[in-house]
Protein backbone atom coordinates (compact mmCIF):
# COMPACT_ATOMS: atom_id res chain seq x y z
CA UNK A 1 0.00 0.00 0.00
CA UNK A 2 1.21 3.26 -0.38
CA UNK A 3 3.88 2.73 -3.76
CA UNK A 4 3.10 4.42 -6.90
CA UNK A 5 4.67 2.09 -10.08
CA UNK A 6 5.12 4.09 -12.92
CA UNK A 7 6.20 1.91 -16.38
CA UNK A 8 6.11 4.40 -18.90
CA UNK A 9 8.15 2.59 -21.10
CA UNK A 10 5.85 -0.85 -20.71
CA UNK A 11 2.51 1.49 -21.63
CA UNK A 12 4.13 2.74 -24.31
CA UNK A 13 4.78 -0.66 -26.19
CA UNK A 14 1.38 -1.62 -24.78
CA UNK A 15 -0.09 1.95 -26.71
CA UNK A 16 1.86 -0.04 -29.74
CA UNK A 17 0.22 -2.90 -29.76
CA UNK A 18 -3.18 -1.69 -29.07
CA UNK A 19 -2.67 0.43 -32.26
CA UNK A 20 -1.31 -1.84 -34.56
CA UNK A 21 -1.54 -5.35 -32.99
CA UNK A 22 0.35 -8.11 -32.12
CA UNK A 23 2.79 -7.25 -35.22
CA UNK A 24 3.41 -4.57 -33.55
CA UNK A 25 5.12 -6.55 -30.79
CA UNK A 26 6.31 -10.29 -32.47
CA UNK A 27 8.25 -7.94 -35.68
CA UNK A 28 9.71 -4.11 -36.18
CA UNK A 29 11.27 -2.20 -33.37
CA UNK A 30 9.68 -3.48 -30.39
CA UNK A 31 11.18 -7.06 -31.47
CA UNK A 32 14.42 -5.83 -32.32
CA UNK A 33 14.88 -4.02 -29.56
CA UNK A 34 13.96 -7.01 -27.33
CA UNK A 35 15.85 -9.51 -29.18
CA UNK A 36 19.21 -7.19 -29.06
CA UNK A 37 19.07 -6.63 -25.66
CA UNK A 38 18.72 -10.24 -25.30
CA UNK A 39 21.18 -10.69 -27.51
CA UNK A 40 23.53 -8.34 -25.73
CA UNK A 41 22.95 -9.68 -21.98
CA UNK A 42 24.04 -13.43 -24.01
CA UNK A 43 21.09 -14.68 -24.92
CA UNK A 44 20.12 -16.84 -27.45
CA UNK A 45 16.89 -15.00 -29.30
CA UNK A 46 16.59 -14.69 -32.78
CA UNK A 47 14.49 -12.13 -34.91
CA UNK A 48 12.59 -15.53 -36.20
CA UNK A 49 12.04 -16.66 -33.18
CA UNK A 50 9.55 -13.77 -32.20
CA UNK A 51 7.94 -13.70 -35.69
CA UNK A 52 7.14 -17.49 -35.56
CA UNK A 53 5.37 -17.29 -32.75
CA UNK A 54 1.80 -17.92 -32.84
CA UNK A 55 -1.01 -17.63 -30.42
CA UNK A 56 -2.99 -21.45 -30.50
CA UNK A 57 -6.38 -21.16 -29.59
CA UNK A 58 -7.10 -24.51 -27.85
CA UNK A 59 -10.22 -26.34 -26.83
CA UNK A 60 -10.32 -26.54 -23.30
CA UNK A 61 -10.66 -29.94 -21.62
CA UNK A 62 -14.40 -30.48 -20.49
CA UNK A 63 -15.58 -33.61 -17.38
CA UNK A 64 -17.76 -33.95 -14.83
CA UNK A 65 -17.16 -34.09 -11.24
CA UNK A 66 -20.35 -35.79 -9.76
CA UNK A 67 -22.75 -33.15 -10.46
CA UNK A 68 -20.87 -30.47 -11.51
CA UNK A 69 -19.38 -29.99 -15.37
CA UNK A 70 -15.78 -28.71 -15.30
CA UNK A 71 -13.89 -26.90 -17.73
CA UNK A 72 -10.64 -26.28 -17.22
CA UNK A 73 -7.04 -25.80 -18.99
CA UNK A 74 -5.59 -28.51 -21.91
CA UNK A 75 -2.01 -28.89 -22.75
CA UNK A 76 0.44 -27.47 -22.46
CA UNK A 77 -0.92 -26.81 -19.02
CA UNK A 78 -0.99 -30.19 -16.98
CA UNK A 79 -3.77 -28.64 -15.25
CA UNK A 80 -7.22 -30.07 -16.81
CA UNK A 81 -5.34 -33.57 -17.10
CA UNK A 82 -4.01 -33.78 -13.56
CA UNK A 83 -7.70 -32.33 -12.15
CA UNK A 84 -9.60 -34.58 -14.37
CA UNK A 85 -7.75 -37.67 -12.97
CA UNK A 86 -7.63 -36.72 -9.22
CA UNK A 87 -11.21 -35.81 -9.14
CA UNK A 88 -11.94 -38.87 -11.42
CA UNK A 89 -10.40 -41.12 -8.45
CA UNK A 90 -12.37 -39.23 -5.99
CA UNK A 91 -15.72 -39.55 -7.39
CA UNK A 92 -15.89 -43.31 -6.90
CA UNK A 93 -15.25 -42.68 -3.40
CA UNK A 94 -18.43 -41.08 -1.02
CA UNK A 95 -15.70 -38.43 0.33
CA UNK A 96 -18.99 -36.46 1.95
CA UNK A 97 -19.25 -39.40 4.68
CA UNK A 98 -15.54 -39.81 4.99
CA UNK A 99 -13.67 -38.01 8.72
CA UNK A 100 -11.28 -35.03 7.61
CA UNK A 101 -8.30 -37.58 8.22
CA UNK A 102 -9.90 -40.31 5.95
CA UNK A 103 -10.49 -37.45 3.31
CA UNK A 104 -6.95 -35.69 3.51
CA UNK A 105 -5.18 -38.94 3.06
CA UNK A 106 -7.63 -40.01 -0.08
CA UNK A 107 -6.90 -36.42 -1.52
CA UNK A 108 -3.34 -36.76 -1.26
CA UNK A 109 -3.19 -40.44 -2.71
CA UNK A 110 -5.43 -38.60 -5.83
CA UNK A 111 -3.01 -35.64 -5.97
CA UNK A 112 0.03 -38.45 -5.83
CA UNK A 113 -1.41 -40.07 -8.88
CA UNK A 114 -2.07 -37.14 -11.26
CA UNK A 115 0.83 -35.82 -10.85
CA UNK A 116 3.13 -39.07 -11.24
CA UNK A 117 1.35 -38.71 -14.72
CA UNK A 118 1.99 -35.46 -14.97
CA UNK A 119 5.81 -36.33 -14.71
CA UNK A 120 6.14 -39.12 -16.97
CA UNK A 121 3.53 -38.27 -19.73
CA UNK A 122 3.29 -34.69 -20.11
CA UNK A 123 4.45 -32.11 -22.31
CA UNK A 124 3.57 -29.60 -25.39
CA UNK A 125 1.26 -31.71 -27.42
CA UNK A 126 3.10 -30.17 -30.73
CA UNK A 127 5.92 -32.53 -29.51
CA UNK A 128 4.31 -35.64 -27.56
CA UNK A 129 2.13 -37.72 -27.50
CA UNK A 130 0.66 -37.50 -24.59
CA UNK A 131 -2.08 -40.04 -24.04
CA UNK A 132 -4.89 -37.47 -23.44
CA UNK A 133 -7.93 -39.15 -23.48
CA UNK A 134 -6.65 -41.82 -21.37
CA UNK A 135 -5.90 -39.87 -18.86
CA UNK A 136 -9.28 -38.21 -19.01
CA UNK A 137 -11.63 -41.11 -18.65
CA UNK A 138 -12.80 -42.28 -15.54
CA UNK A 139 -11.66 -45.99 -16.23
CA UNK A 140 -8.11 -45.43 -16.30
CA UNK A 141 -9.32 -43.01 -13.38
CA UNK A 142 -10.80 -46.48 -11.71
CA UNK A 143 -7.39 -48.58 -12.14
CA UNK A 144 -4.78 -45.73 -10.60
CA UNK A 145 -7.53 -45.46 -7.80
CA UNK A 146 -7.80 -49.06 -6.86
CA UNK A 147 -3.90 -49.07 -5.82
CA UNK A 148 -4.58 -46.56 -2.75
CA UNK A 149 -4.74 -47.81 0.36
CA UNK A 150 -7.41 -46.62 3.00
CA UNK A 151 -4.48 -47.39 5.66
CA UNK A 152 -1.19 -46.51 4.30
CA UNK A 153 0.28 -43.64 1.78
CA UNK A 154 1.37 -45.57 -1.20
CA UNK A 155 5.48 -44.47 -1.50
CA UNK A 156 5.77 -42.54 -4.79
CA UNK A 157 8.92 -44.49 -5.45
CA UNK A 158 6.14 -47.62 -6.03
CA UNK A 159 3.48 -45.70 -8.77
CA UNK A 160 5.57 -46.59 -11.44
CA UNK A 161 5.48 -50.43 -10.62
CA UNK A 162 1.94 -50.21 -9.33
CA UNK A 163 0.81 -48.12 -12.80
CA UNK A 164 2.79 -49.17 -15.76
CA UNK A 165 2.94 -46.79 -18.29
CA UNK A 166 -0.52 -45.72 -20.27
CA UNK A 167 1.38 -45.92 -23.59
CA UNK A 168 4.55 -47.70 -24.48
CA UNK A 169 7.02 -45.05 -23.24
CA UNK A 170 9.16 -43.86 -25.94
CA UNK A 171 4.72 -14.66 -10.76
CA UNK A 172 1.45 -15.53 -11.68
CA UNK A 173 -2.19 -13.95 -11.91
CA UNK A 174 -5.48 -15.36 -11.76
CA UNK A 175 -8.40 -13.48 -12.99
CA UNK A 176 -11.81 -14.74 -12.43
CA UNK A 177 -14.85 -12.85 -14.34
CA UNK A 178 -18.52 -13.04 -14.73
CA UNK A 179 -20.08 -9.89 -16.40
CA UNK A 180 -24.07 -8.94 -16.42
CA UNK A 181 -24.50 -11.31 -19.27
CA UNK A 182 -23.06 -14.19 -17.73
CA UNK A 183 -20.12 -14.12 -19.87
CA UNK A 184 -16.87 -16.09 -18.07
CA UNK A 185 -13.31 -15.93 -18.19
CA UNK A 186 -10.86 -17.69 -15.99
CA UNK A 187 -7.60 -16.49 -16.71
CA UNK A 188 -4.21 -17.39 -15.19
CA UNK A 189 -1.31 -15.48 -16.75
CA UNK A 190 2.61 -16.12 -15.43
CA UNK A 191 6.21 -15.03 -15.59
CA UNK A 192 7.07 -17.62 -13.70
CA UNK A 193 9.30 -16.62 -11.00
CA UNK A 194 8.90 -13.59 -9.18
CA UNK A 195 9.81 -11.08 -12.02
CA UNK A 196 10.26 -13.89 -14.48
CA UNK A 197 13.99 -13.77 -15.88
CA UNK A 198 14.59 -10.56 -13.84
CA UNK A 199 15.69 -8.65 -17.29
CA UNK A 200 13.72 -5.70 -18.80
CA UNK A 201 14.38 -6.02 -22.85
CA UNK A 202 15.83 -2.85 -23.64
CA UNK A 203 13.74 0.05 -23.39
CA UNK A 204 10.12 -2.22 -24.14
CA UNK A 205 9.59 -1.82 -20.71
CA UNK A 206 8.34 -5.46 -21.33
CA UNK A 207 9.76 -8.17 -18.58
CA UNK A 208 10.56 -11.14 -19.94
CA UNK A 209 9.55 -14.51 -18.26
CA UNK A 210 11.78 -17.66 -17.03
CA UNK A 211 9.03 -19.97 -18.00
CA UNK A 212 12.43 -22.06 -19.18
CA UNK A 213 12.63 -23.47 -15.92
CA UNK A 214 9.05 -24.94 -16.39
CA UNK A 215 10.80 -27.72 -18.33
CA UNK A 216 12.64 -30.56 -17.34
CA UNK A 217 16.14 -28.90 -17.33
CA UNK A 218 18.10 -32.30 -16.83
CA UNK A 219 16.91 -36.31 -16.23
CA UNK A 220 15.97 -36.29 -12.44
CA UNK A 221 16.92 -32.34 -11.74
CA UNK A 222 13.63 -31.17 -10.13
CA UNK A 223 12.47 -27.24 -10.92
CA UNK A 224 12.14 -24.08 -8.76
CA UNK A 225 8.79 -25.87 -7.88
CA UNK A 226 10.67 -28.93 -6.89
CA UNK A 227 8.70 -30.62 -9.96
CA UNK A 228 10.74 -33.57 -12.00
CA UNK A 229 9.96 -35.01 -15.47
CA UNK A 230 11.22 -37.06 -18.48
CA UNK A 231 11.81 -36.81 -22.08
CA UNK A 232 8.29 -35.47 -22.50
CA UNK A 233 8.76 -31.83 -21.05
CA UNK A 234 12.71 -31.65 -22.17
CA UNK A 235 13.78 -28.67 -23.79
CA UNK A 236 13.25 -28.81 -27.77
CA UNK A 237 13.44 -25.59 -29.86
CA UNK A 238 9.57 -24.14 -30.53
CA UNK A 239 8.68 -26.39 -27.84
CA UNK A 240 6.67 -25.13 -25.08
CA UNK A 241 7.06 -25.94 -21.37
CA UNK A 242 4.65 -27.78 -19.46
CA UNK A 243 2.49 -25.22 -17.20
CA UNK A 244 0.64 -26.30 -13.94
CA UNK A 245 -2.25 -23.34 -14.50
CA UNK A 246 -5.48 -24.27 -13.93
CA UNK A 247 -8.15 -22.04 -14.75
CA UNK A 248 -11.77 -23.65 -14.32
CA UNK A 249 -15.11 -23.21 -14.82
CA UNK A 250 -17.03 -25.41 -12.24
CA UNK A 251 -20.92 -26.10 -13.20
CA UNK A 252 -23.99 -27.69 -11.36
CA UNK A 253 -27.59 -27.30 -10.87
CA UNK A 254 -27.23 -24.48 -7.84
CA UNK A 255 -24.47 -22.26 -10.06
CA UNK A 256 -21.46 -21.52 -11.68
CA UNK A 257 -17.79 -21.09 -9.77
CA UNK A 258 -15.17 -19.44 -11.79
CA UNK A 259 -11.77 -20.28 -10.08
CA UNK A 260 -8.05 -20.22 -10.25
CA UNK A 261 -4.92 -18.81 -8.64
CA UNK A 262 -1.09 -18.77 -9.20
CA UNK A 263 1.18 -20.69 -7.14
CA UNK A 264 3.38 -22.78 -9.54
CA UNK A 265 3.09 -26.63 -8.92
CA UNK A 266 1.06 -26.25 -6.42
CA UNK A 267 -2.20 -24.69 -8.70
CA UNK A 268 -3.15 -27.80 -9.67
CA UNK A 269 -3.76 -29.27 -5.70
CA UNK A 270 -5.43 -25.73 -4.80
CA UNK A 271 -7.80 -25.83 -7.55
CA UNK A 272 -8.64 -29.48 -6.73
CA UNK A 273 -9.04 -28.65 -2.68
CA UNK A 274 -11.63 -25.80 -4.01
CA UNK A 275 -13.76 -27.84 -6.29
CA UNK A 276 -13.75 -30.99 -3.80
CA UNK A 277 -15.01 -28.23 -0.90
CA UNK A 278 -17.75 -27.09 -3.47
CA UNK A 279 -18.78 -30.07 -5.11
CA UNK A 280 -18.42 -32.21 -1.96
CA UNK A 281 -19.13 -29.85 0.79
CA UNK A 282 -22.01 -28.17 -0.14
CA UNK A 283 -22.30 -26.10 3.55
CA UNK A 284 -18.64 -24.59 2.79
CA UNK A 285 -18.98 -21.30 1.80
CA UNK A 286 -16.56 -19.27 -0.48
CA UNK A 287 -14.56 -17.92 2.39
CA UNK A 288 -14.58 -21.17 3.78
CA UNK A 289 -13.56 -22.60 -0.09
CA UNK A 290 -10.77 -19.92 -0.25
CA UNK A 291 -9.87 -19.82 3.15
CA UNK A 292 -9.48 -23.47 3.98
CA UNK A 293 -5.68 -24.80 5.18
CA UNK A 294 -3.82 -26.06 2.09
CA UNK A 295 -2.25 -29.29 2.34
CA UNK A 296 -0.48 -30.22 -1.19
CA UNK A 297 1.05 -33.79 -2.71
CA UNK A 298 2.90 -33.67 -6.02
CA UNK A 299 4.58 -37.01 -6.45
CA UNK A 300 7.60 -36.11 -5.59
CA UNK A 301 9.46 -35.39 -2.98
CA UNK A 302 7.14 -38.01 -1.59
CA UNK A 303 5.76 -35.81 1.42
CA UNK A 304 2.46 -33.65 1.97
CA UNK A 305 3.31 -29.98 2.66
CA UNK A 306 0.95 -28.48 4.46
CA UNK A 307 0.93 -24.61 4.99
CA UNK A 308 2.09 -23.12 8.29
CA UNK A 309 -0.50 -22.81 10.50
CA UNK A 310 -3.10 -24.68 9.14
CA UNK A 311 -2.96 -27.71 11.08
CA UNK A 312 -3.50 -29.43 14.16
CA UNK A 313 -1.11 -32.18 15.61
CA UNK A 314 -3.88 -34.50 15.40
CA UNK A 315 -4.17 -33.80 11.75
CA UNK A 316 -0.37 -34.27 11.16
CA UNK A 317 -0.67 -37.62 13.09
CA UNK A 318 -3.34 -38.59 11.54
CA UNK A 319 -1.70 -38.38 8.34
CA UNK A 320 1.71 -40.09 9.35
CA UNK A 321 -0.04 -42.91 11.11
CA UNK A 322 -1.03 -44.21 7.41
CA UNK A 323 2.60 -43.54 6.69
CA UNK A 324 2.85 -40.20 4.97
CA UNK A 325 5.60 -37.86 5.47
CA UNK A 326 4.32 -34.83 6.58
CA UNK A 327 6.71 -31.10 6.12
CA UNK A 328 5.11 -28.24 6.84
CA UNK A 329 5.60 -25.32 4.48
CA UNK A 330 7.39 -22.07 5.45
CA UNK A 331 4.39 -20.53 5.00
CA UNK A 332 1.12 -20.34 3.03
CA UNK A 333 0.11 -20.33 -0.42
CA UNK A 334 -1.40 -19.28 -2.98
CA UNK A 335 -3.83 -15.98 -4.11
CA UNK A 336 -7.11 -17.95 -5.70
CA UNK A 337 -10.04 -15.64 -6.83
CA UNK A 338 -13.39 -17.32 -7.13
CA UNK A 339 -16.43 -15.53 -8.80
CA UNK A 340 -19.71 -17.66 -7.97
CA UNK A 341 -23.24 -17.25 -10.15
CA UNK A 342 -25.92 -18.47 -7.93
CA UNK A 343 -28.22 -19.80 -10.38
CA UNK A 344 -31.54 -19.69 -7.71
CA UNK A 345 -31.15 -16.39 -6.55
CA UNK A 346 -29.47 -14.92 -9.49
CA UNK A 347 -26.73 -13.12 -7.75
CA UNK A 348 -22.90 -13.02 -8.28
CA UNK A 349 -20.42 -13.49 -5.30
CA UNK A 350 -16.95 -12.44 -5.22
CA UNK A 351 -14.43 -13.89 -2.91
CA UNK A 352 -10.56 -13.63 -3.48
CA UNK A 353 -7.89 -15.51 -1.25
CA UNK A 354 -7.74 -14.37 2.28
CA UNK A 355 -3.90 -15.03 2.27
CA UNK A 356 -3.42 -12.25 0.01
CA UNK A 357 -5.50 -9.64 1.66
CA UNK A 358 -3.22 -10.58 4.68
CA UNK A 359 -0.20 -9.52 2.41
CA UNK A 360 0.74 -13.21 1.39
CA UNK A 361 1.72 -12.84 -2.12
CA UNK A 362 1.02 -15.98 -3.76
O1 LIG B 1 2.98 -22.35 -15.62
C1 LIG B 1 3.33 -22.73 -14.51
O2 LIG B 1 2.99 -23.80 -14.02
C2 LIG B 1 4.23 -21.84 -13.67
N1 LIG B 1 5.00 -20.98 -14.56
C3 LIG B 1 3.38 -21.03 -12.74
C4 LIG B 1 4.23 -20.16 -11.84
C5 LIG B 1 3.50 -19.56 -10.71
O3 LIG B 1 2.34 -19.76 -10.50
C6 LIG B 1 4.35 -18.73 -9.83
N2 LIG B 1 3.57 -17.91 -8.98
N3 LIG B 1 3.07 -17.98 -8.02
Amino acid sequence: PGYRVVQPELARTLRAMATSGAAAFYRGSIAKKMVDAVQAAGGLWELADLEGYRVVERTPIKFRYRGAIVTTAPLPSSGGAVLAQCLHILEARELASLGEAERVHLTVEAMRRGYHDRARYMGDPAFVAVPVDRLLSKDYALVRGASISAERATPSSELDALSPHATETTQTTHFSVIDAEGNRVAATLSVNGPFGAGFVAGDTGVLLNNHINDFVLADNAPNVYRLTGGVANRIEPGKRPLSSMSPSFVEDERGVLVLGTPGGSRIISMVLQAIVGYVDRPALDLEQIAGAPRFHHQYLPDRIEIELDGFSDEWIAAQKSRGHVVEIGRRKWGNMQLVYFDKATGRVSVVNDPRARAGVLF
